[in-house]
């Protein structure tokens, strides 16, 4: 039986009349989405407001990895809500359990962590933290990156959106060109496993910019808003070494690659990387307001008392969330499932691209794939028109989809980890029909 189900052209009346009432009292300045409002959602099926019913991708955006409302997450937050709300900074069991959890899911260097409520908020810690044990400033980060859109975050980030005509922007950030497989005019990519090529022309930049006090580098393991581009194998491992070399502390922004995405736990897995900082949000709650900046004792050490605190971190109800999310990800071998359907998936979104000649790369691992549009596959000049028809021609079809990319026309494929081959099935077959009918 057909999971999906569209009755007419959406937007539905009833989402019709919402949407215009949402646009009249908050500000419309979110990023472009099918234009419905979302009434429930259960595992990878969101039902709208009319009654129609989809499948997936999104994930809301990385954010929902153990599937939309999970009886457990909803049971165990329930219960929290119903003792205590909030606490500040005071200790409450809830918080330690969550603590204990995460610490002992985390690599093993990596011995403590400080709840926060958004991935911004760790980028902000981390940064603090890479300042305040170097007693540097500087810190190099790549162009492409997102980070998220508070100060530090944007002015790390090497996005135009989030820092364009907010400048100017903190001073000592170095950016630095991040390998693009699928866009390498240096042929950067074809140098592994040394890169030398690359890692020379960073020496040359450092030498060129920094003025003798490099605190850190910031990277994440894919770059996520920027097209979902995943570096050569081995490029990250030689970065560590590299940030070492230099007397620099590594920060891995694990925000949306972490809780299983990549079909492992942490993308840090896949190249055993130790980096120093890691900064997780998303998954982490999946759909609860928590984040986590992880490090190990030494590096938070260089804090006193005071120097990192937040309102709702640690709340009992998001500590709840990190607990039960946890249980839910081992319980039901989330990472491995993602791997597994990643694997099933891939060549059928392979085969709909050598189908269609705007189609140009899929690319990604476990359940984070992009699908990078183009005006013709061979000059790959970037065809972000398309994208708008793909969301709405996917949204009229019962499939969810999001848009990202430096030039905005990768289409993201990242649905719940708990997604199943009938899913897939249907959801890929969707996809295909929209592309069949694409023009440009
Ligand atoms: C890698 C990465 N870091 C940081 C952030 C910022 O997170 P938030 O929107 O929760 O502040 C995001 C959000 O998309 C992200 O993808």
């Amino acid at each position: 039986m057909k999971i999906t189900r569209v009755k007419g052209r959406l937007p539905g009346p009833k989402s019709r009349e919402l949407l215009d009432r949402w646009h009249r009292f908050e500000a419309d300045v979110v990023g472009f989405q099918a234009p419905i409002v979302w009434e429930s959602a259960s595992g990878c099926v969101v039902t709208d407001v009319d009654g129609n019913r989809y499948l997936d991708w999104t994930s809301g955006v990385l954010v929902t990895n153990v599937g939309h409302c999970h009886p457990h997450l909803v049971e165990e937050t329930q219960k929290a809500s119903a003792r205590l709300l909030n606490n500040y900074e005071c200790a409450n069991e809830y918080r330690i359990r969550a603590a204990e959890c995460l610490v002992r899911a985390l690599p093993e260097h990596l011995d403590k962590c400080f709840f926060l409520s958004t991935g911004s908020e760790t980028i902000e810690a981390a940064t603090r933290l890479m300042k305040r044990k170097t007693g540097n400033f500087e810190i190099v980060s790549f162009e492409g990156g997102f980070h998220g859109r508070t100060t530090s975050a944007a002015s790390l980030g090497g996005m135009p959106g989030p820092k364009h005509r907010y400048g100017p922007t903190l001073p000592g950030v170095i950016r630095m060109p991040f390998p693009n497989p699928y866009r390498d005019p240096y042929r950067w990519c074809q140098e592994g496993p040394e890169f030398r090529g690359y890692f020379d022309f960073l020496d040359s930049v450092l030498m060129a910019n920094s003025t003798g006090s490099l605190a850190g580098v910031i990277v994440e393991p894919y770059q996520g808003a920027a097209g979902f581009v995943f570096p050569p194998k081995g490029w990250l491992r030689k970065l560590e070494e590299w940030t070492r070399s230099k007397g620099m502390l590594l920060t891995l922004d694990e925000v949306q690659s972490s809780y299983g995405r990549t079909g492992a736990m942490w993308a840090m897995q896949h190249e055993a990387l130790t980096p120093d900082i890691v900064t997780i949000g998303k998954g982490i709650g999946s759909g609860v307001a928590v984040s986590a900046v992880a490090s190990t004792s030494d590096i938070f050490s260089c804090l006193s008392k005071g120097e990192m605190s937040s309102t709702l971190g640690g709340n009992p109800v998001a500590s709840a969330a990190v607990t039960a999310v946890l249980e839910i990800m081992e319980e039901e071998k989330l990472a491995d499932r993602a791997e597994c359907m990643g694997r099933y998936m891939k060549p059928k979104l392979w085969k709909l691209a050598d189908q269609c000649d705007y189609l140009g790369d899929v690319r990604g691992m476990g359940l984070v794939m992009g699908l990078e549009f183009v005006k013709d596959k061979k000059t790959r000049e970037p065809a972000p028109e398309l994208i708008r028809p793909v969301i709405e021609g996917c949204a009229n079809h019962g499939l969810l989809v999001g848009a990202v990319g430096m030039y905005g026309n990768v289409i993201r494929v990242a649905p719940p980890l708990v997604i199943t081959e009938e899913e897939i099935d249907e959801s890929v077959a969707i996809l295909g029909q929209v592309l069949r009918e694409l023009k440009i």
